[in-house]
């Protein structure tokens, strides 16, 4: 082969490149402009030569005109950053090819070709982590969303599925393990010492499902029998010494194969599956055939480092990621627009997964919350899109809370319509009609519909618009009936000024406060902009209990008196519906507060109501702990904001804030005793209890409320906690609370839990983000030191998160009235995003949601994005998530 050092044509067709886009403005990708790829890949051989500073990557790619496209003269392959060393077509050297942009265009005949290309690339130069990188010594890839035309050239779109043959070569000292796809064919060690490895992936896939890891890395193995009675070798790989916290991720990969097989009717169809740790990622997990990458985060927990919340994320994750061999791999996507196809319907599999491992109150209530507190202000704000957008300009923008958890909401709407037995009809269906292809939602939709026998034509609307509906209710007692008038608004949102109604699946239960009884649940389906409902009547002051366990993922409105909730929080079957009472009742009672709406008196009352339904499920004997903790844990502040910012009303984050540490330190004052009377009782349950995690809970919990209220007698607990502490849950509940004090033992505690883990990366991720979260009154300038700190650096995005992520989600520090929050976020957003914009992208719809904000601040945190606009030269995700803050 003829390696030429320099591209033949480096800048290509001088038209094509004037029409390429500036930085400035990188061009909009429209939904409605999909279009086949004018060829398939039925093959793809693929071979590394593997180095940190230097990787070259060979590439032959067999091609043929593809007969449901439009036929093309040429060859279009995706490349990104990196330069064709040679080229060659049927065997024989080329020149005949140019860049366009960053794409290689190669002639070709309307007939099957092979075509072949040679480059290189520099892992450890690679910052971005998207394509091949370096972590830690080891090399990795990230392929999805375009990561892999960062590797080689080759049409990078969901929709272009290959078969994978992949050799890789390299020094054995440095890798001694070779990682990549599928099943590993041969291997051997070449004379010059290098060792190989080939491997092949039997199944086609899209190039964004590619992966490879070469690296020294030790497993925790064992095998796994499906329910055909194959024998699946499932691996997880970690650094060696990591390798004693790998237990918890190994047996939440078996039950999660074990769960798929037996609630969707899903076997897993490959006798390897590798999951590796990297602690350098930008996301959570990837889904990589065969080979998944995880975050160290998700992979590694044990009780002395990780929390009862880590196990839990760390099931979720892996749980995730398996279930996309079904719902993503098997299965794909079409186009990007269709993210939410795999995205949505593999979380909502992932949270179906971990309420049958954890129970379904809790884990409900918790996914309800992360919703609220991440989705809606997404819903509210300039960045508002469809769980299936129209256009973006960079698709890793729209790795969103809306896509991802919405898209999980609507989906699980469709089930509570049609009930399980028919859900599950419809998923046969689509896993049956669609296995093998690159699919839409609307195939998904269609496949529900004929599987479950429903009609969802209207349904449909949930996909195309934007915003979180309101719905108000009216209730009246009319004889024995009861009337119950529901009006749904879905809110303007940027490009959709105009919404049309949509179903809103409500479940719903009617009670009676006089008689203490409760009514049956119904599911009513609001489906006009307004609709009447009967429902029948148990007794006198009917109280109605609305979107029982969230059938719906919108806003309810009503104006409930306290008692109704206070009767809804401590009496209702339903825990999920308890704790939504309690959230009602805190969530009208701070926004009043907040906007100066309340009277002293009201005030006083709406306090007095909170504190009698916290005291009596204090005093649940029935409750388990797991439960009390989701019941002791108020709205969110961003929450709060979105609520408070309705109509003409603007969110006042400072006060906001002191209604809400008001509220709990009255709580703290009022209900002293039970609150260290179950600080103590939680304090004698054992590591290994079955109580234990709940009581953990609810320990730290109780420290909150007592240190809100007396935080000299919160210090002096926290801290005998932290030193009585056998596990991280209950050192890091010590600790978060000792750090919003002013205390000497905060230092002191900190010091030693820094010198505890200093070896231990994600430990040292807790210990800045407790500090970057804290209720401290110098938290901007712990901040500020922090990021001078030895152990800081924005290489690392879990450091970077860890941090920066922490204090922007504070919002103490990050709203502090002298905007100095907002220049310190800006700034980051301005540092990182040369390293990894990706990451730094996702710091901009904090400063956002001006539009929805007091003036004052508004125009502060305005400034600030006008100010990284200004700077120029910036990447394609923060431009276009800056551009849109300011426009929409
Ligand atoms: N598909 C991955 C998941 O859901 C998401 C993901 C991992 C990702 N890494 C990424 C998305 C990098 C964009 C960029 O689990
Ligand atoms: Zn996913």
């Amino acid at each position: 082969m003829d390696i030429a050092t320099t591209p033949t044509n480096p800048q290509g067709n001088p038209e094509i490149a004037d029409a390429a886009p500036t930085p400035q403005d990188p061009p909009v990708i429209r939904r409605e402009d999909y279009k086949p790829f004018p060829w398939l890949v039925p093959s793809t051989k693929l071979a590394f030569f593997l180095g940190l500073e230097e990787t070259r990557v060979s590439a032959t790619l067999k091609v043929e005109p593809n007969p449901a496209a439009e036929a093309a003269a040429t060859l279009r392959l995706n490349g990104d950053g990196i330069t064709p060393l040679a080229v060659t077509v049927d065997g024989e050297d080329t020149d005949a090819w140019e860049m366009d942009g960053p794409d290689l265009v190669i002639p070709l005949s309307a007939a099957p070709h092979e075509v072949s290309i040679l480059n290189g690339i520099k892992p450890s130069a690679n910052t971005q982590l998207m394509g091949l990188y370096a972590s830690n010594g080891m090399l990795c890839t990230q392929c999805e969303s375009e990561g892999f035309r960062r590797i080689t050239f080759f049409p990078d779109r969901p929709d272009v599925l290959s078969v994978y043959q992949v050799l890789m070569e390299g020094d054995p000292s440095a890798f001694p393990i070779l990682l990549c796809n599928g099943n590993k064919v041969a291997e051997g060690v070449r004379e010059n010492g290098t060792h190989w490895a080939e491997w092949h992936d039997p199944w086609p896939k899209p190039s964004y499902l590619f992966a490879l890891v070469a690296g020294d890395l030790v497993a925790n193995s064992k095998p796994f029998t499906t329910r055909s009675g194959r024998e699946v070798e499932c691996n997880v790989w970690v650094r060696a010494e990591d390798l004693e916290r790998t237990d918890h991720a190994l047996e939440s990969l078996h039950r999660s194969m074990k769960w798929d097989e037996d609630v969707f009717g899903r076997e897993y169809d490959l006798d390897l599956y590798n999951i590796v740790a990297v602690s350098d990622f930008n996301m959570g997990a990837m889904e990589n055939k065969g080979l998944n990458v995880f975050n160290t985060k998700y992979v590694l927990a044990d009780p002395d480092t990780a929390t009862d919340a880590d196990f839990d994320a760390v099931e979720g994750v892996i749980a995730h990621e398996y279930f996309h061999n079904w719902s993503g791999n098997r299965i794909t996507c079409r186009d990007w627009f269709q993210l939410s196809l795999k995205e949505g319907f593999t979380v909502l599999r992932d949270q179906l997964f971990s309420q049958d491992m954890r129970g379904e109150a809790v884990k409900r209530i918790e996914d309800v919350r992360i919703l609220r507190a991440a989705q809606f202000p997404e819903d509210g704000g300039p960045l508002a899109h469809p769980i299936r957008p129209d256009s973006y300009r960079e698709i890793s923008n729209f790795y969103t809370a809306t896509v991802y958890n919405k898209g999980a909401e609507v989906i699980r709407m469709m089930r509570s319509i049609v009930g399980e037995k028919r859900f599950r009809a419809g998923t046969d269906l689509y896993f049956y009609r669609h296995d093998g292809e690159a699919a839409t939602c609307e195939d998904f939709i269609t496949a529900i519909e004929d599987g479950a026998g429903v009609d969802l034509t209207q349904f449909r609307r949930w996909y195309s618009q934007a915003g979180t509906p309101r719905v108000t209710v009216r209730q009246a007692v009319e004889g024995d009936s009861l009337v119950l008038t529901l009006n749904q608004h879905v809110p303007a949102t940027p490009g959709q000024p105009d919404k049309l109604p949509m179903p809103v699946p409500l479940r719903v239960a009617v009670h009676s406060r006089a008689n203490g009884t409760l009514g049956d649940e119904k599911l009513i389906i609001l489906a006009d902009a307004e609709q009447a409902f009967t429902l029948p009547l148990d007794g006198p002051d009917p109280v109605v209990s609305i979107n029982r366990s969230f059938t719906a993922p919108v806003v309810i409105e009503r104006a409930l008196q306290s008692e109704d909730l206070v009767f809804l929080a401590a009496q209702d079957n339903d825990p999920f519906a308890r704790s939504e009472a309690l959230q009602e009742l805190a969530v009208s009672h701070l926004v009043g507060i907040a906007s100066g709406e309340f009277s002293a008196a009201e005030q006083a009352a709406g306090e007095a109501a909170i504190i009698d339904a916290f005291r009596s499920s204090l005093a649940d004997a029935a409750l388990e702990d797991a439960m009390r903790g989701e019941l002791m844990v108020l709205p969110s502040e961003t929450y709060l904001f979105e609520v408070m910012a309705s109509g003409a009303r603007k969110a006042d984050p400072g006060a906001i804030h002191t209604a809400r540490e008001g509220l709990k330190s009255a709580i703290g004052a009022a209900l002293a005793d039970e609150l260290q009377a179950l600080h103590a009782r939680a304090s004698a349950v054992m590591l290994d209890d079955p109580a234990g995690r709940g009581a953990r809970k609810v320990k730290t919990l109780a420290l909150a409320l007592i240190a809100a209220a007396d935080p000299a007698r919160a210090a002096t607990l926290a801290a005998a906690q932290y030193d009585a502490a056998d596990n991280m849950t209950d050192r890091q509940g010590a600790l978060m609370v000792l750090c919003g004090l002013d205390h000497p033992a905060r230092a002191e505690k900190l010091a030693a839990f820094h010198e505890r883990y200093s070896d231990n990366p994600l430990v040292v991720d807790k210990w800045f983000t407790l500090q970057a979260l804290s209720l401290h009154s110098d938290v901007i300038q712990h901040v500020r030191d922090l990021a001078e700190h030895p152990d800081f650096t924005m290489k690392n995005p879990n450091r970077v998160r860890s941090l920066h992520m922490a204090f922007a989600g504070n919002p103490k520090g990050f709203h502090a009235a002298s905007g100095e929050g907002y220049r310190m976020v800006a700034d980051v957003i301005l540092a990182l995003d040369p390293i990894n914009p990706q990451t730094a992208a996702r710091f901009v719809p904090a400063l956002g949601r001006w539009r929805r904000i007091e003036p004052v601040r508004a125009s502060l945190m305005k400034g600030e994005l006008e100010r990284i606009m200004a700077a120029g030269n910036l990447s394609r995700d923060t431009f276009e998530q800056v551009s849109r803050s300011l426009e929409g």
